[in-house]
């Protein structure tokens, strides 16, 4: 049977990585072989682990480009894990596809939009390919709400791809966003 592609997105903060990671476990528990990777230029943790905000974290690939996978899959695997996907190029897509056609379950996580709210390429492309959409929420920094969809960045760097945590980048719901933006042009 053909695998599935579930995809988590959402902002920063939103558990995208824990539920990764969830799923990873239920594989694990089950023997099954899984493999997670990650992109090489997410290099918060070091490069051999995928790890969340609350500090749970695994062992992972890290590769420069999408197509670097392809050396790792002289085993059968079950499920492959991708974390970050937003960092990932869009050769990523037919990589997928090659895998849920080779009957191979895929799970992604990754950023949906940018703090500007442009959509990241890779992230929106596998959104079209995906079986399961999960769409995760923080809690809003400023207002307290569980209902944060957007990512907003603290320090004045206007680069779009700019790794980083807490010191960056805060989880802010759409009027709180919409504060910060009009209060930071007064
Ligand atoms: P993501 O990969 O989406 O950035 P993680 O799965 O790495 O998220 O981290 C989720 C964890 O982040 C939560 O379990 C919680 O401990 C922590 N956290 C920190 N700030 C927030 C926030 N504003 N909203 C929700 N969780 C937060
Ligand atoms: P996270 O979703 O697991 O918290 O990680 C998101 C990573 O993406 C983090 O390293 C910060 C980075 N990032 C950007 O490069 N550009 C952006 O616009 C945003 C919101 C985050
Ligand atoms: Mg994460
Ligand atoms: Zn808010």
């Amino acid at each position: 049977m053909a695998g599935k592609l579930t995809l988590i997105v959402g902002p920063m903060y939103s558990g995208k990585t824990t539920e990764l990671l969830s799923y990873v476990e239920i594989y694990k528990l089950g023997k099954k072989r899984v493999i997670i990777f990650k992109p090489a230029l997410d290099n918060r943790y070091g490069t051999t682990a995928v790890k969340t905000h609350a500090g749970l974290e695994v062992e992972a690939i890290a590769v420069e480009k999408a197509s670097d996978i392809l050396r790792y899959m002289n085993h059968p695997v079950e499920a492959i894990f991708f974390d970050e996907v937003q960092f990932f190029d869009k050769d990523l897509v037919r990589i997928v596809r090659d895998l849920l056609d080779k009957n191979v379950n895929v799970f992604c996580a990754g950023l949906d939009m940018t703090f500007k709210q442009n959509p990241f390429e890779t992230t929106a492309l596998l959104m079209s390919l995906a079986t399961e959409i999960i769409k995760k929420r923080a809690v809003c920094n400023l207002c307290g709400e569980y209902n944060a969809t957007l990512t907003y960045k603290l320090v004045k760097d206007d680069s779009e791809i700019d790794v980083g945590g807490k010191e960056k980048y805060i989880a802010v719901c759409r009027d709180c966003y919409n504060q910060l933006i009009s209060s930071a042009k007064e």
